[in-house]
């Protein structure tokens, strides 16, 4: 099978076709194919955002509706659907003129060529991001965590998810964009602090871990910004800002790796996914893959390629093959972009 994903949910404009080398048995959810990108095209819109500071859900749009066909004129294979099985879309979560755009160019595509559409939740897609290159035992516990959600997430199998705990405010990509704002740091703020605390001290301020005694899986940022913006307020000249940037993401990938690692206390997974933009976090990926095999080397780590951390649509086209082999299609004439669609 070869699909074509669409992904326009929030930033990134992006298109790709996955193939799959061998066979899935037809309708066994269980079983694995290998899967190989053979086309994979995207435009990041952040600079234009960055000057807003943040994402502009109307520019968004806009740019995703300029940047859509000069990106399929790009394609070398599957831009007159030919060669194409399937059609795979984000249909949410996210901001409604920019999912809009993905879906309404999915849809059209998937009545002219006469070919099945799949919709697909985007916090689906990136945890089927490391579906790439490993293949997670189930069941399987995800640390989702991106700009606009940070959530504990139990799949029993491919397609089947249990919500164990999410963010009550900010989400932590939310939160180390925020920061970074703070400390005069450009959008989008993630990676910006991470280089920043390279060469700071993580010990240097003692920030709060927000939540680790709530007794649930839940998390809450919103308060450790507020500790920076506070600390900030009062600090002495010359404290140094990558001192600040390392004690803030020392205290975001504790309180992340703490509440994992009781999630995997409570629910036994066979693994481990870490997935979202916030996971080509250095710190977070080696802190969590280290602690976790220390309590249960059983227990396998996954996390995507860190060229597919970010927003794409490969990781929609991966989510979109599993689907379409469920053959959980849907009616091109119906569709509408979801921006509060739930994973579970
Ligand atoms: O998944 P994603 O690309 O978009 C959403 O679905 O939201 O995630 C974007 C988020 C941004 O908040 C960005 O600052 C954060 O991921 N991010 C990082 C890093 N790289 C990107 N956060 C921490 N460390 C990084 N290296
Ligand atoms: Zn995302």
């Amino acid at each position: 099978m070869r699909i074509l994903g669409i992904e326009t949910s929030c930033d990134e404009t992006a298109l790709a076709v996955v193939g799959e080398q061998e066979g899935l048995a037809r309708g066994r959810a269980t079983a694995e194919g290998r899967f190989v990108i053979e086309q994979n095209v995207l435009a990041s819109q952040a600079q234009t955002h960055a000057k807003y500071g943040g994402v502009v859900p109307e520019v968004a749009a806009r740019e995703h509706a300029a940047l859509l066909f000069p990106l399929l004129h790009q394609m070398e294979i599957a831009h007159d659907g030919s060669g194409i099985d399937a059609i795979a879309v984000t249909a949410g979560p996210g901001l409604v003129p920019a999912l809009r755009i993905g879906v309404e160019l999915a849809k059209t595509f998937a009545w002219v060529w006469h070919k099945p559409l799949v919709a697909v939740n985007h916090l689906e897609g990136h945890v089927y991001s490391v579906w790439l290159d490993s293949v997670p035992q189930f069941p399987t516990l995800c640390l989702l965590v991106s700009g606009g959600h940070t959530e504990l997430i139990l799949m029993k199998d491919h397609g089947r998810y249990k919500l164990l705990g999410m963010t009550r405010d900010d989400a932590a990509g939310e939160a180390f964009d925020k920061v970074a704002k703070l400390l005069g740091l450009p959008y989008p703020g993630g990676p910006e602090i991470s280089k920043a605390a390279m060469t700071g001290n993580p010990q240097a301020v003692d920030f709060p871990r927000p939540m680790l005694t709530s007794g649930d899986l839940d998390f809450s940022f919103a308060g450790l910004k507020t500790a920076v913006r506070v600390y900030l307020a009062q600090k002495e000249a010359g404290q140094k800002i990558n001192d600040i940037a390392a004690s803030f993401q020392q205290a975001v990938v504790d309180t992340l790796v703490h509440k994992t690692l009781q999630a995997v206390e409570q629910v036994h997974p066979r693994s481990v996914i870490l997935s979202g933009g916030v996971s080509a976090n250095r710190l977070l990926r080696e802190t969590l893959k280290g602690k976790l095999h220390e309590r249960s080397p059983e227990i396998t780590f996954h996390a995507p390629d860190l060229s597919l951390t970010g927003d794409n649509a490969v990781m929609i086209a991966l989510a979109g093959l599993f689907k379409a082999k469920r053959e959980e299609f849907c009616n091109p004439l119906t569709l509408v972009a979801d921006p509060n669609l739930r994973l579970a």
